[in-house]
């Protein structure tokens, strides 16, 4: 059964709201203590969500080493899965052998939808209706170098509706709220142009306008003496993406690793940025890995392009202090910049998990860190956890129990 909370819980004040959580579960100290940051963090997390009892402390940490277009980056990265920002760091490490990572991105376009029912005249849509209607909204965003891009229409076979997409280039905004405010302002006037009804208007979070791309060419005795036959083996290991949607999955989910979590330590929109990825995923009407890899001569080619609409302002963008840091950490790049970095760290990702797939496997390297889980759940804290870690991995035995005892040893030493 869910505990019980008192009716009306959004309307408390959030010392109210704790109290009554607090008293409805039977919190030890180290939950409670976990989301509760100091006073200025909890009024921050009010003042963004209803309801707001506290935070979840993710992991922040730094995927250190890209070369990236000839510049070096430390990566910021949230996230709860222990070999995420190592898989990245290795990734990178291995890359830079080859130079590093060449990449590339399409303006920051994004598009909002207008949906009409009934719609007897689209014909008498035009760029110059559509400009008329927003050009008040679009002053700012000009003045930054974005603004209107276009639009297309199309019918809609089965039920008739008339979908009207408008293209905004929104620089270093997401668009979300951009894109629907003109959305709301268009619904009536595309309405009455063409004596429809208008059903909805959303910006659409396809983003396939925005892509950003990343490249690499290592030479494969960066993979040691057997170096030909892995990168191979690679190759092959991205082909099965292509033809098996199970394994694909997984395999984007790897490269999402990299880039949600440099989306959360950012405040970007997590959300909107998987779902974009996976329907690019989806686009040739198979789901398929997002990567293509090549052995040319000596050396493995790695690629990847997918849409990435990486904001650097707006939303909890800049607003959340955290996400200021990690901008920060990264130099202050612009969005496009941020979302080249986004492909970057994908293809890191991507790439340290095909090498140890195809090699050793990944379960070798997990247990590894797992060790450093079970060495904190066993009491460790500080430094020990890196000693009792590494006892753990030299007895190869994965229990609480015994990792306590362990510690004891540790401490007696
Ligand atoms: C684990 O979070 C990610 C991997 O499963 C990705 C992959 O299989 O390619 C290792």
């Amino acid at each position: 059964l869910s505990v019980k909370i008192p009716m009306s819980f959004r309307k408390l004040s959030l010392s109210r709201r704790r109290m009554a959580l607090r008293e409805a579960t039977e919190f030890d100290s180290e939950a409670w203590e976990a989301i509760s940051p100091g006073e200025d963090l909890l009024s921050l997390a009010d003042a963004m969500v209803e309801s707001a009892v506290g935070i979840m402390p993710v992991p922040l940490g730094i995927a250190s080493g890209f070369l990236i277009d000839n510049e070096t980056f430390h990566v910021p990265m949230a996230v709860e899965e222990p070999s995420v920002i190592a898989a990245c760091s290795f990734g990178a490490k291995l890359v830079k052998t080859g130079g590093g990572f060449t990449t590339w991105a399409d303006d920051p376009v994004m598009g909002v939808q207008i949906f009409l029912e009934d719609a007897a005249h689209e014909e008498k849509i035009t760029d110059d209706l559509i400009q008329e209607y927003i050009s008040n909204d679009l002053v700012s965003m000009e003045k930054r170098g974005g603004g209107y891009r276009g639009f297309a229409a199309e019918r809609l076979e089965k039920s008739n509706v008339l979908k009207i997409e408008v293209y905004i280039d929104v620089r270093d905004a997401m668009g979300a709220n951009l894109l629907n405010t003109i959305g709301e302002k268009l619904k009536p006037a595309l309405s009455s142009v063409t004596g429809g009804t208008a059903l909805m208007a959303i910006l659409t979070n396809e983003a396939k306008k925005r892509c950003a791309g990343a490249r690499f060419k290592i030479p494969v005795k960066a993979f040691g003496g057997e170096g030909l036959k892995v990168a191979k083996r690679v190759v092959l290991a991205n082909q099965i993406t292509k033809e098996d949607s199970a394994r694909a999955v997984t395999h984007n989910k790897g490269i999402m690793n990299g880039i949600t979590s440099l989306a959360l330590a950012t405040a970007n929109d997590t959300r909107a940025i998987e779902a974009a990825v996976h329907a690019y995923a989806s686009r040739k009407g198979t789901y398929q890995g997002l990567t293509e890899y090549r052995v040319e001569g000596n050396f493995l080619i790695g690629e990847v392009e997918l849409p990435l609409a990486f904001a650097v302002i707006g939303g909890a963008v800049g607003y959340h202090p955290a996400s200021r840091l990690a901008l920060k950490v990264l130099g202050n790049p612009d969005a496009v910049r941020l979302a080249r970095i986004a492909a970057a760290v994908g293809l890191a990702q991507n790439l340290t998990a095909l090498r140890a797939l195809v090699s050793e496997g990944i379960q070798h390297g997990h247990m590894r860190l797992h060790a450093n889980r079970l060495a904190y759940q066993a009491g460790a804290r500080g430094d020990e956890i890196d000693l009792l870690a590494d006892d753990i991995w030299k007895g190869q035995r994965f229990h609480v129990e015994e990792a306590k005892n362990l510690l004891e040893r540790l401490r007696q030493q």
